[in-house]
């Protein structure tokens, strides 16, 4: 079902690559200036977006083994997260039920259980309190009471979804419309993790444009890999998740030996190869961008999370570059440290610069509106999506996602 979407999305880019045409949105749209500079909306963003919407918080190859865990904080909320002894994930409210220390600090590790170490109980990675120190003088408490607080958690396509909001109502797979169907088709499932960084970036939805944008390729990234970029995509939306494409009749097939241009009219749709199928950019709303690479002598994916920062002109992004398999010789690895490189340079000296600077500049409140084309459909998208979610209370949220699963339905 999925590889039939698949085929008519590829097809779709095609016949538009084929007649040197694209789909344009229906006009160019203003965006109030002050939708990256007001600290009192960025505020309202980090409450009702990023913690109360499911987030991607972890590639499944970053906690592979039972006992696996990381902690991390998502805008003032501690998560753990532990790969449990039955393969599922448990994603809970890093506090020690006691008083409140995180029970794990930041990092990732291996370990069936966790003691606070401000004064030594210990929970079980499922959550379960299972020792109070000195608990005699201690006094007499519910254990079953005081697990970890846990959060709705769902593992689909390779990727870990969470909710920080232990209340939450909204399904996460209804918050998905199906996309984590398409997401499939990465595999990422059996993928494993080759390494991983954070980088410091501008305003959290200034840095997401730019993931929503082919339109920039050649001319902010000439001097890299832009130069002969097509500007033009093609967009493809499943509620607010969007996955953009180049209209083109041709591929590159990059596994095997040499790189080989394959016309795409010339194939039948089963002879399409899957890397084909998965060309472009996936963006699963409101911070995850997802790009195929080929690097170490193998398929790979830079999946790129995006958080927002302390202050309304920050954000930080965890770049992870997953791939098929573990690079094994020297070569190889090599040259997939220099692939990942040269990427981290690409978005820090580039994008995020370049972002810097723009967000310094709308600061000076002079320019009142920025503008997406008819071309930007996904910049277009993303901040309606946006401004719709942030304003949305929590029965409208429902109601939204209800709606969209109603449609994806029809
Ligand atoms: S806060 Fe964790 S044991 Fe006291
Ligand atoms: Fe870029």
């Amino acid at each position: 079902m999925s590889r039939e979407e698949l085929i008519a999305m590829t097809r779709n880019l095609v016949q538009h690559g084929a007649a040197d045409t694209m789909e344009y949105a229906e006009e160019v749209v203003r965006v109030p200036a002050s939708t990256y500079t007001d600290p009192e909306l960025f505020e309202l963003e980090k409450r009702n977006i990023f913690r109360r919407l499911p987030l991607m918080v972890a590639p499944s190859c970053e906690l592979p083994e039972p006992g696996d865990y990381k902690a991390m904080d998502i805008c003032g909320v501690p998560l753990l997260l532990t790969r449990q002894r039955d393969g599922t994930v448990g994603a809970f409210l890093n506090m020690c039920t006691h008083r409140g220390n995180p029970v794990v600090p930041s990092g990732t590790g291996n370990g069936s259980r966790f003691t606070c170490g401000y004064h030594g109980w210990t929970f079980k990675n499922n959550g379960d309190l299972i020792g109070v120190s000195d608990s005699k003088d201690f006094g007499a408490v519910d254990k079953a009471a005081l697990c970890l607080k846990r959060f709705p958690v769902h593992e689909s396509a390779g990727l870990i979804w969470a909710t920080l909001d232990p209340g939450s109502k909204l399904s996460i797979a209804d918050y998905l419309c199906g996309y984590d169907e398409l997401l499939k088709a990465f595999e990422f499932d059996g993928w494993t993790l080759f390494s991983q960084r954070t980088l410091a970036g501008p305003n959290w939805k200034t840095a997401y444009d730019g993931y929503l944008d082919f339109y920039h390729l050649p001319v902010l990234h000439k001097d890299t890999f832009g130069a002969d970029f097509y500007n033009r995509a093609n967009f493809f939306a499943w509620g607010p998740h969007q996955r953009l494409s180049t209209p083109s009749k041709f591929a590159i097939k990059v596994s095997g030996d040499d790189d080989q241009q394959m016309d795409l009219e010339e194939l039948t749709d089963d002879e399409i190869p899957q890397e084909v199928l998965v060309q472009g950019v996936w963006t699963i709303f409101p911070h995850i961008s997802i790009a195929s690479f080929y690097g170490g002598g193998q398929r790979g994916a830079m999946i790129s999370q995006l958080f927002p920062g302390a202050k309304v002109g920050e954000s930080y992004t965890t770049q992870f570059y997953v791939m098929e398999n573990q690079p094994e010789t020297e070569e190889d690895i090599k040259s997939a440290h220099e692939q990942f490189d040269f990427l981290e340079i690409v978005v820090r000296d580039e994008d995020y610069a370049t972002g810097k600077r723009q967000h310094e500049a709308l600061q000076s409140g002079l320019l009142k509106e920025v503008l997406f084309g008819r071309n930007e459909r996904g910049g277009q998208v993303f901040h309606q999506w946006a401004a719709r979610l942030a304003h949305a209370s929590d029965e409208e949220l429902l109601e939204i996602f209800a709606a969209e699963r109603r449609e994806a339905a029809e």
